[in-house]
């Protein structure tokens, strides 16, 4: 059917094989895929594509089934086996060709190209993967689960977040020595607002300490956690933007006795039965007393050494505990802030407590740069799945 032929030719009849060689063979197939070939280039239209597939793969006298009887069946006892992987290879041949011509004529019919290099709906679908969580979620997650287990619940607050909330309600004074360790990053343009209410973003998770009594009275026990921001370049163990998980518990009669049995039961359910935890004296302007929290290290089990040949275990310095997080007894210049809500400093006291999910993460994947999980590799992601 050669479009803009001016002479018409004839169509391709199946010849009878007298010569059985395989270059006979050959040859015939070619003569014939080429024939089909050329037919289905002028298929247009559905009546079209319709006579092509019936002379073709018709059942009763269409060119395939020719083609096995005058072919194959006709065949020397000792030629049947290549003219059978003949015939099959041609009509493997033909329903390919067929299976373009179909999609040619759906591409006039809609006027949408479906293969001509750009979108070939006949190749196999994409399999897209399922996901895995982020190894900083899943374990922020866990750590949560472990304080909802104990009556805890999550409570959160906004990323961008006032002076007041982050430094002044927490007892930090203004201009204090104490805001320098936060290395905050301001939002700009805030110097004609009164300096409680100029903008930054959140240090550390523990505005949401003071949000949520502002809201709740007395007793309330949560766990907060959430993304914090430092003026920190980049490193193994740095981030501008980081997660955090903060604690507080306020009740009457808390003593730094429940904030140790709570933390040391956390710290064995997160970590496994077997570590112990420490606390040393530290300072936080919100909490009085205050004391960072370490933790047996759970790699070499305390020792400082690792394996048969005694190296040094890097996590825990050689010193055989990890610093997991800074906690302390409320001060109570902070409920002086929300007083007129129930929390007299008088009649109720709470511990409060922070820690960074990365690094968690890190020391539990046995990850050496934090930077790792903020570059969206899957490679490395994978890996966590
Ligand atoms: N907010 C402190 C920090 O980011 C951690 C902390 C929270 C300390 C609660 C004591 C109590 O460093």
């Amino acid at each position: 059917m050669w479009r803009g032929c001016p002479v018409p030719f004839a169509m391709y009849t199946v010849p009878k094989l007298t010569d059985y060689s395989a270059q006979a063979l050959e040859t015939a197939a070619a003569d014939c895929v080429r024939a089909c070939a050329d037919e289905a280039a002028g298929v247009r239209n559905e009546a079209e594509l319709k006579a092509f597939r019936d002379r073709w793969m018709g059942r009763k006298n269409g060119v395939l089934t020719q083609i096995n009887d005058l072919w194959l069946k006709a065949a020397p006892k000792d030629a049947k086996r290549e003219a059978g992987r003949r015939v099959n290879q041609i009509k493997a041949h033909v329903e390919d060709i067929l299976l373009k011509a179909e999609f040619l004529r759906l591409e006039l019919a809609t006027g949408t190209p479906l293969r001509s290099g750009r979108v070939d709906i006949s190749l196999p679908g994409i399999r897209r993967p399922i996901g895995a969580e982020h190894p900083v979620l899943r374990t922020s997650r866990e750590l949560v689960a472990v304080f909802q287990k104990l009556g805890y619940s999550v409570a959160d607050g906004p990323v961008v977040e006032t002076d007041y909330y982050n430094f002044e309600s927490l007892n930090f004074p203004p201009n204090h020595p104490a805001r320098d360790t936060q290395d905050t990053l301001f939002i700009a343009g805030q110097q004609a607002k009164p300096p409680r209410e100029r903008l930054l973003l959140r240090t550390h998770t523990s505005p949401v300490q003071i949000r949520t009594m502002e809201k709740m009275r007395p007793p309330i026990r949560i766990v907060i956690p959430g993304t914090v921001h430092r003026n920190d370049p980049p490193d193994a163990s740095h981030s501008p933007m980081f997660y955090q998980i903060e604690g507080l518990a306020v009740d009457t009669n808390i003593t730094f006795g429940d904030l140790k049995g709570t933390l040391d039961h956390a710290m064995k359910e997160f970590f496994g039965s077997r570590v112990k935890t420490s606390f040393r004296p530290s300072f936080f302007p919100f909490t009085e007393p205050s004391a960072e929290m370490f933790v047996s290290c759970f790699i070499c089990g305390g020792s400082g050494k690792r394996g048969t040949d005694n190296a040094p275990c890097r996590p825990c310095k050689q010193t055989g505990w990890i610093e997991i997080l800074g906690c302390g007894m409320v001060d109570p210049n902070v409920f002086e802030f929300v007083k007129d809500n129930g929390y007299d400093p008088k009649k109720v006291s709470g511990f409060a407590f922070g820690m960074g999910a990365d690094r968690i993460a890190l020391l539990k994947y046995g990850v050496d740069d934090l930077q790792l999980f903020f570059q969206g590799d899957v490679r490395f992601l994978r890996q966590f799945s």
